[in-house]
């Protein structure tokens, strides 16, 4: 027997960056995210999410104004990938196919970029798309929603759904570089706005005490869309998931503890069964009302905690209860969740605002009662 152990470690570093007017021509910040590569210039086929350019006609233009400004770095691949925006462009192959027909007639290789504009669908599909072309294409992300820009489009993953199961494939791969740029929210539905506050509302009752004390005071604003308070909101909400994936020790989830899926177990299960009406940001606001709910009735937080999260969550927008939960079969949720993890049940629950622990067993008729409590709107205050 002869065993040879491989062992080697890499470094990833790349910039997550908030900005207005990135598409401004005297706005360097592009750039000199492409000159981290070298002088250039860099060849950058522009992949956009079609109901991105509908709200923001001016965008073909302002890009093609901006590489002729900074033609020494930049040559645009023209014409641009437009994509379908939205969940079909991660369930129809089609637009994972024109990525890599494009690749192949415009000779996109490893050193070129593809600058991907969009929601959080489009940027998970272009991505896989990206990562998965010649095994890896530089990929800069402009994401363009709140829930893109402070939680999809910040991280290492990626994915498509196959045969109907969400996010079935996809792979770990980091982004050269992402770039934030707020003013591409303005175009934003107002639904869109608020589902993506709840992946904030999360992270802060996990994480940090200080930021949920922010978003609770802030609701007003944050409801009014105020952009002080959105961007603050968005930036706090994205550095804490960063700082998840920088220090957790398993950025790549080879673990089965995800804390960042907290009031997520019952969240998939519940757009499944809106039938997608439900976006994934209001099912979470849903599924961190429901473990809020439970953590009060097992005693680990307090009667006045659990006021305060349901202020946020309803204060910024949200309406938590939904007749999908009606339909929710707790057991069957849970044990979706627990396969998914790879074997072993891990939920996260609050200890406090701001402070989570993570448990291996849930008592089936508390969750049920706390079901019915949200659904029926009868919250133990
Ligand atoms: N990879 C990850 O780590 C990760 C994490 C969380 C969620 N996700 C994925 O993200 C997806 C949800 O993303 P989302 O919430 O950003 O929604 P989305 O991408 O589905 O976008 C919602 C809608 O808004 C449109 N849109 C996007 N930006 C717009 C703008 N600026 N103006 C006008 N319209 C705009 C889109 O075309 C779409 O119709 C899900 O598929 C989910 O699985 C991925
Ligand atoms: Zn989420």
């Amino acid at each position: 027997m002869r065993q040879i152990n491989q062992t080697f470690t890499m470094t990833y570093d790349f910039p997550v960056c908030f900005d207005r007017g990135t598409l401004k021509p005297d706005n360097t910040l592009l750039v000199d995210i492409l000159t981290r590569a070298g002088d250039g210039p860099h060849r950058v086929l522009p992949v956009i999410d079609d109901e991105v350019l509908k709200g923001n006609p001016d965008l073909l233009t302002q890009l093609r104004e901006y590489a002729k400004h900074h033609g020494e770095h930049l040559s645009l691949i023209e014409p641009p990938l437009m994509v379908r925006g939205g969940e079909i462009s991660k369930s129809d192959p089609k637009e994972v196919d024109e990525f890599y027909q494009r690749t192949q007639t415009d000779r996109i290789d490893r050193h070129s970029f593809a600058l991907v504009i969009g929601g959080g669908a489009v940027i998970d599909a272009m991505g896989y798309a990206a990562a998965t072309a010649h095994r890896g294409i530089r990929l800069i992300r402009m994401p363009t929603t709140v829930l893109a820009q402070n939680d999809a489009g910040i991280g290492v993953k990626n994915a498509i759904n196959y045969r109907g199961r969400k996010n079935y494939l996809g792979t770990f791969a980091t982004p050269f570089a992402v770039l934030n740029d707020f003013e591409l929210l303005d175009s934003l539905p107002e639904r869109e706005r608020v589902a993506g506050m709840a992946e904030a509302v999360k992270v802060a009752l996990i994480r940090d005490g200080e930021f949920f004390n922010w978003l609770y005071e802030a609701r007003d604003r944050l409801a009014a869309f105020e952009p002080e308070a959105m961007e603050y909101m968005i930036i706090r909400c994205a550095e804490l998931h960063l700082e998840h994936i920088r220090t957790s020790g398993d950025p790549f989830e080879q673990g089965s503890a995800r804390p960042l899926d907290f009031g997520h177990w019952c969240a998939h299960r519940l757009e499944e069964l809106s039938g997608s009406e439900l976006r994934h940001g209001e099912a979470v606001a849903i599924g961190i009302a429901l473990d809020s709910l439970y953590s009060h009735a097992r005693g680990s937080i307090d009667t006045p905690t659990l006021a305060r999260i349901r202020a946020t969550l309803e204060g910024v927008g949200f309406s938590l209860s939904h007749p999908a939960l009606d339909a929710l079969d707790v057991e069957l949720a849970l044990q979706e969740f627990r396969e998914h993890l790879g074997g072993r049940l891990c939920i996260t629950l609050l200890l406090a605002a701001g402070k989570a622990e993570e448990v291996d067993h849930i008592d089936l008729a508390i969750m049920q009662d706390c079901r019915r409590r949200l659904l029926e709107d009868a919250w133990p205050l």
